[in-house]
């Protein structure tokens, strides 16, 4: 170490048990909430009204993760388990009468095609989301491409 660097080490070393006496660094920095614990305050957010069942909802572009068009309260995906699948998977759509999941779900990130759905595709709710039947927060204009604008 030559001797600037340790004279550097030492003078931050010093302001640091000086200036803090030692203090936690956390102390005197608190959170938009406060100091209050995350539990007092948050709620079961069924606060929202979530749509009934539908039908497909059409897609608004290619690659698009399809939304999902039901409820799905209660639906635990863990390393057990995943309650989409008891539905959605290829062994079980057809009697469940859902959309088997899509074959790009059992490709790895490496293109090797796997006999069962890829740990990247695991966790449905990353990509798929259900919907809440509130006015959008910011208003859009988007407009589905031209090749899946549905014609009535
Ligand atoms: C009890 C059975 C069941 C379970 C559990 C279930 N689904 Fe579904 N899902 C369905 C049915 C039935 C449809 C509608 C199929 C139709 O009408 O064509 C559907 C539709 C969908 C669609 C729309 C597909 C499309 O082509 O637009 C998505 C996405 C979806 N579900 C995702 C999920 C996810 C993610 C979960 C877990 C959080 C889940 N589902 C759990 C039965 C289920
Ligand atoms: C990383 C994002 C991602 C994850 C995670 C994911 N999906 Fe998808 N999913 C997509 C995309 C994108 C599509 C549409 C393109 C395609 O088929 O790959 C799709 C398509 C689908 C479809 C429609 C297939 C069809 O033939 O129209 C179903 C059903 C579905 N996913 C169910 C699921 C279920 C169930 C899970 C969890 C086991 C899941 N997905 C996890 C992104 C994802």
């Amino acid at each position: 170490m030559n001797k600037r660097l340790v004279f550097a080490t030492a003078l931050v070393t010093g302001l640091l048990i000086g200036g803090f006496g030692g203090k936690s660094w956390a102390e005197g920095v608190s959170s938009l909430r406060g100091d209050r614990d995350i539990a007092e305050e948050s709620m079961d957010p069924d606060l929202k009204r979530w749509q009934p069942d539908r039908e497909p909802i059409p897609r608004q572009y290619v690659q698009q993760p399809p939304l999902i068009p039901h409820a799905i309260k209660g639906y635990k995906i863990n390393i057990k388990f995943n309650k989409c699948l008891t539905c959605h998977s290829w062994a079980n759509y057809k009697e469940k009468g859902a959309t088997k999941i899509s074959q790009t779900h059992f490709t790895d990130r490496d293109g090797n095609v796997l006999a069962n759905v890829s740990g990247r595709r695991y966790f449905c709710t990353q990509c798929h989301v259900p919907q809440v039947d509130a006015p959008p927060l910011v208003e859009n204009e988007f407009t589905p491409v031209q090749a899946l604008k549905q014609h009535h």
